[in-house]
């Protein structure tokens, strides 16, 4: 594949300038290529920091329209909504994510009335942030219960395409629970509405930050590693992979992100499908710790963002989708 070798050859000559640089470039960003998460919590005017992750909100419903505005006019194609719940509405069961008040579905109704398609709406499909155990599904004996889990996260996809969600993001790591969702999506008239598949979602302790966020941290008993996969494989997620594909869904999704790029390519090269990536809350908190530290530089962002595009993904989910248009300056 090389041709020609030095002196004639010098690759610094392509280098020397940024004109020349941006000529030769292989992979750039653009603001439609991330979608930014929207931490959601009830009450009035409120605006609450995440200590765990710096630059980082919760907002209450009436606060979310200026957060919207910026992302659509920054041209943001979508944003991911994350509800905080108060734990006085947390059980066993996580009923909270049926109630058709909640408060993700107050956020969907609120975005879709307001903004009608300018902008995506993604939901996460999964228990956790209604559960008083913080686990993604049903328990028994200390053990996530599969099949009885996937009923309730078929009800609460129906429930979040009713009140106008565009992606559903099954974020669990059941198994089966793409084609069941699909099925019933369909048999219900939301044909349209898509699935972005968590299919490969490692059991990770880059999470730790987004469990404050949505205040399943401290309650989190255990580990999910007996329903999020073990991060030492990686032939598996082409097996995960290939079975959402089958079952349904639109597109996929890698997590974490930066440990990943490996798999994302993988994924990318085997199946030509959408692959996201997900910049994940340890990842966002390490990279925003250190540059405020002055350890590294806030060009490291804007690094390790282009790290994604490079391995394949096709969009980012990342907690810096808001400042977005600073950092691909
Ligand atoms: C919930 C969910 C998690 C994240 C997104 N959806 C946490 C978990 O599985 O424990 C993590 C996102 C992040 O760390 O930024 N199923």
């Amino acid at each position: 594949m090389i041709t020609g070798s030095y002196p004639n050859l010098r690759l610094r000559r392509s280098r020397k300038n940024d004109w020349s640089r941006r000529l030769i470039q292989e992979n750039s960003l653009s603001s439609s290529d991330f979608i930014l998460p929207i931490f959601l919590i009830d009450g009035k005017n409120k605006k609450q920091p995440i200590k765990t992750m710096p630059g980082v909100f919760r907002y209450s419903i009436d606060k979310i329209g200026h957060i919207v505005d910026k992302a659509i006019k920054n041209k943001i194609p979508m944003v991911a909504l994350f509800p905080y719940t108060n734990s006085k509405l947390k059980n066993e069961i996580g009923t909270e994510a049926l109630n058709e008040d909640n408060l993700v579905c107050r956020a969907i109704q609120y975005i879709k009335k307001k903004y009608r398609n300018e902008i995506g709406i993604m939901c996460d499909v999964a228990l956790d942030p209604y559960t008083s155990h913080g686990h993604d599904g049903l328990i028994k004996s200390g053990y996530i219960l599969n099949d009885e889990t996937n009923e309730i996260l078929i009800n609460q996809s129906l429930l979040q395409s009713e009140m106008g969600c565009d992606v559903l993001a099954p974020s669990d790591m059941m198994d089966g629970r793409i084609g069941k969702i699909r099925k019933a999506l369909d048999k219900n008239g939301y044909q349209l509405v898509q699935i972005l598949s968590y299919a490969v979602k490692y059991a990770s302790s880059f999470y730790g930050p987004f469990r404050d966020a949505v205040g399943s941290r401290g309650l989190l008993k255990g580990d999910k590693k007996t329903y999020q996969m073990d991060f030492r494989n990686s032939n598996e997620a082409l097996r995960e992979v290939a079975l959402d594909i089958k079952e349904g869904a639109d597109m996929v999704m890698v997590k974490p992100g930066m440990p990943y790029l490996d798999i994302i390519k993988s994924v990318k090269d085997n199946f030509k499908i959408p692959v996201l990536a997900y910049q994940v809350s340890g990842e966002y908190s390490l990279l925003t710790n250190s540059i405020n530290k002055r350890l590294i530089d806030k060009n490291s962002i804007l690094e390790s963002l282009t790290s994604f595009k490079r391995a394949g993904a096709n969009a980012i989910v990342s907690y810096y989708a808001d400042r977005i248009n600073e950092i691909i300056l």
